[in-house]
Order: structure tokens, then C-alpha cells, then sequence
């Protein structure tokens, strides 16, 4: 038998209602917010991930699908959305148009990663991108509009929030930090020795106990930032409070991907386990530059839907639609017409086999139907059908021309 790679899975029965009801909330809620759906391909040149994620970023170094064409060309699979989202504005010159341009996608990503509970090679990402919007009102919109998808879910969370500052503090701080950490070298792991020669503020999330000992009198970029990304900070901080959405301060949060600027923040949960990063996002003024774009203030996030699905708490589900089947051979005919005209309307499930009343209403049963149809010799010769309401439990027969 063959079976699915490892980390990559199906998503069928009960995990696809999950899944379809969770892109449905999602989708719906971020219309609310002006978003317009995009869709790019899921595989793109290896450079757009190199440019935009980083060379130095885990999912760049150790992790992509990357492979040479039959036409020569190095591609990747993408392990993200938001590098595809960016090349497809500048490509067709939204950058140049100017305005204000907001997306939403849905897809699989792959990341060449040690799966486990909640971490995927294959996986599924909700995501936006905002584009044109400088003011940080914008950043406290995607903050709101992940909350709203997340409670429309009945999941609960917990919001990490941090600034990683712009082209002004970063760079000092980032030396400062560098100073620090030097000083440690022959104490900490072998990833944050290469960290610090790579993205030094990679050593802030370090998973290693040791490091993060060593780091708690690190400097921080919080205690760090210019004017005008403490304003932003602080104003954004004022409108979630002022919308009764709770956060922490994670000044360790720093990201996976190596374009954020300013805000960067992140929804945790508590209940699955260590892969607890339910949403993730931030600003990235700099990225569309980046890929030779026109500089263009963007902000945006992603959520992983197979790690949602196992927080997601379904809605009643309530009976619908019809179920159509005959108890005699001679009504399959008349059974399969009806079923096509009702499908015009209502959900419909047909049996093709003729079976006993018994066996019908389990049919109907097992397809949630509301009503269960029936026809055998009698209804036949009479012109009629015999239709049960499985909600009110009344039965009834009506003639097949009123049904
Ligand atoms: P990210 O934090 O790498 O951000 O991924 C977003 C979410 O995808 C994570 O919070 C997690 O729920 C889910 N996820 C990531 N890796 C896996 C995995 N291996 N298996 C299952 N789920 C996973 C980004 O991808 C950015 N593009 C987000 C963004 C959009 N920033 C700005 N705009």
C-alpha cells in the first residue's frame, strides 16, 4: 500500500468540515475588512524566498523544497505566502499604481521541517497582506480581524506583541546586542554562535534553556526604539486596549522570517501543545523595496489551519435538504428525475437501490437529511411520494407534482 509522505496528510471527513467551516469564517470575516481573495503559485523561483525570508531564517537554510526543473530553472515549493503575495503586487505594477491594496489567501505550504504533533511538512495557511498603509491603525486592524476570525472559531489565545523597531534603531541595537552575546560565545549553542554572525536577534528566541539563561540581561530592543516606533508602539498598545483586546509583552519575540519591521506579534495557545503558535504576522515596510519594488509600506498575517483545526469549535450541525429513494425497482427512474429537480434548489442525497422504509430512513439518517422521500408500488400507481419530516417527526403524502 502506499501511504502519504511524512508530514504531509489527507484532509477528509470530519477534518475537512474543520477545515471548510474555518475558511468560510475566515474568508467571510476578512471581506468585512476589505480584503479581496489572491491566489499565486505554489511553486516560485528559489531566489523570492532567499530575497524575502532570509538566507539566514531556518526555513530558507533547512527547509525548503527546492530542486532544479527539467528547463533549468532553481524553484522551491513555497514554505510561506507572503513572499508570493508581494511578487505578484510588484508584478503587476500595483507598487507603481499607489493606493491601497488588501489581500487574503488560503493554500498549502511546505517546510522541510521534523514533524511532530502541529508541525507539517504539507501545511495550510489563512493569510492577509495589506499594502499602501503606513499608519498603525492598519496594524491594529490585522490584530483585530485575526482576533475575530479566532473567536468566531471559539478558540481562545493569548497575543504576544513586540516592536523589532525600523532602519534607524535596529541597526544600534543590533550591535549592542552583538557586543553582548559575543562576550558569552563559548557558553551558548552552536545555532546562536551562527545566529550571530547571520540575524543576531535570532538569538532572542533561542529554544536552548542555557541560552535563554544567559540572555536575560541581554539588551532589549523594546528599552531601544527611536521616536517614532515607540509612538507607533505606544499608540497601537492604546487601540487594543481601547478594544478590549489583551496582550503581552514578548520581547523576545522576534519571528522566523527575517523582512518584519516595527510590529511583529503573534497568537499563542495553550491547549495543543508545543506547537502553540496559532497566528503569526507583522509589518514589513521594507520587503516590497526588497524585490525591487517601489518602497511600499505592507503589514499582513498567517494563520496555520491544521493546528486551528484542532481548536475549532464546530457549530451545531442541523439536519438539511432531502433524501430521495425508491422501494421498488420500477421507481429508480422517477426517483433520480426528482432527485435532479430538487438539486436545482436543496441539498439532495439519492439511493439508486431499492430498499424497505426501514432501510431508507437510515439512509436519510446518515445524510442529515431534513426530509426523507420515499416512493414504492403504491406512491407509483398513485402519482404520490411519502415524505417524513425528520426534525418535526410528521409524515405525510403529497402528490409528486406538488413535491
Ligand atoms: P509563520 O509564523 O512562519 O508566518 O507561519 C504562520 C503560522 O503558520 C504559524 O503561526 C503556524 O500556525 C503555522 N505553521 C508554520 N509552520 C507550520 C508547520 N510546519 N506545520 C503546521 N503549521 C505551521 C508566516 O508564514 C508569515 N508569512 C506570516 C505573515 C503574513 N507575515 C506577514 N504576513
Amino acid at each position: 500500500m502506499i501511504s502519504s509522505l511524512r508530514g504531509m496528510n489527507d484532509i477528509l471527513e470530519e477534518n475537512y468540515e474543520r477545515f471548510t467551516h474555518f475558511i468560510n469564517t475566515a474568508t467571510n470575516i476578512a471581506q468585512k475588512y476589505g480584503f479581496h481573495f489572491i491566489e499565486t503559485p505554489l511553486l516560485e523561483e528559489t531566489a523570492l524566498f532567499k530575497r524575502s525570508v532570509g538566507e539566514s531564517s531556518d526555513i530558507v537554510g533547512k527547509e525548503m523544497y527546492q530542486f532544479i526543473d527539467k528547463g533549468e530553472n532553481d524553484v522551491c515549493l513555497r514554505p510561506e505566502g507572503t513572499a508570493g503575495v508581494v511578487r505578484a503586487f510588484i508584478q503587476k505594477k500595483l507598487d507603481k499604481a499607489g493606493g491601497t491594496h488588501r489581500y487574503f489567501y488560503h493554500g498549502s505550504m511546505f517546510r522541510y521541517e521534523r514533524p511532530q504533533k502541529g508541525r507539517l511538512r504539507q501545511f495550510h495557511q489563512f493569510g492577509v497582506e495589506s499594502f499602501g498603509v503606513e499608519s498603525v491603525y492598519e496594524d491594529a486592524a490585522m490584530i483585530m480581524m485575526a482576533a475575530d476570525i479566532l473567536l468566531a472559531c471559539g478558540i481562545g489565545y493569548r497575543l504576544q506583541l513586540n516592536s523589532l523597531g525600523d532602519s534607524n534603531c535596529m541597526p544600534p541595537y543590533k550591535e549592542n546586542l552583538v557586543n553582548f552575546v559575543t562576550k558569552l560565545e563559548d557558553k551558548i549553542c552552536e545555532d546562536c554562535v551562527r545566529r550571530v554572525a547571520t540575524n543576531p536577534i535570532r538569538v532572542l528566541d533561542c529554544k536552548n534553556s542555557t541560552c535563554q539563561d544567559l540572555y536575560a540581561t541581554a539588551p532589549k530592543l523594546i528599552n531601544n526604539l527611536c521616536s517614532t516606533c515607540q509612538d507607533d508602539f505606544d499608540k497601537l498598545k492604546k487601540i487594543l486596549d481601547a478594544n478590549s483586546i489583551a496582550y503581552e509583552i514578548n520581547t523576545n519575540l522576534v519571528r522566523g522570517l527575517d523582512y518584519y519591521s516595527k510590529t511583529a506579534f503573534e497568537f499563542v495557545s495553550d491547549d495543543i501543545g508545543s506547537q502553540s503558535a496559532i497566528a503569526g504576522g507583522g509589518r514589513y515596510d521594507r520587503l516590497v523595496e526588497f524585490l525591487d519594488g517601489r518602497p511600499t509600506p505592507a503589514v499582513g498575517f498567517a494563520m496555520g489551519i491544521e493546528r486551528l483545526m484542532e481548536l475549532i469549535q464546530m457549530p451545531e450541525v442541523k439536519r438539511e435538504g432531502y433524501y430521495i429513494g425508491a422501494m421498488d425497482d420500477e421507481a429508480v427512474d422517477l426517483v433520480m428525475n426528482l432527485a435532479h429537480k430538487k438539486r436545482q434548489t436543496d441539498k439532495t442525497t439519492i439511493d439508486y437501490k431499492a430498499k424497505n422504509l426501514k432501510n431508507h430512513l437510515k439512509g436519510a439518517d446518515k445524510a442529515n437529511a431534513r426530509f426523507c422521500c420515499v416512493i414504492g408500488t403504491d406512491e407509483l400507481e398513485n402519482g404520490t411520494i411519502w415524505i417524513k419530516d425528520l426534525e418535526e417527526k410528521i409524515e405525510n403524502k403529497i402528490p409528486i407534482m406538488e413535491f
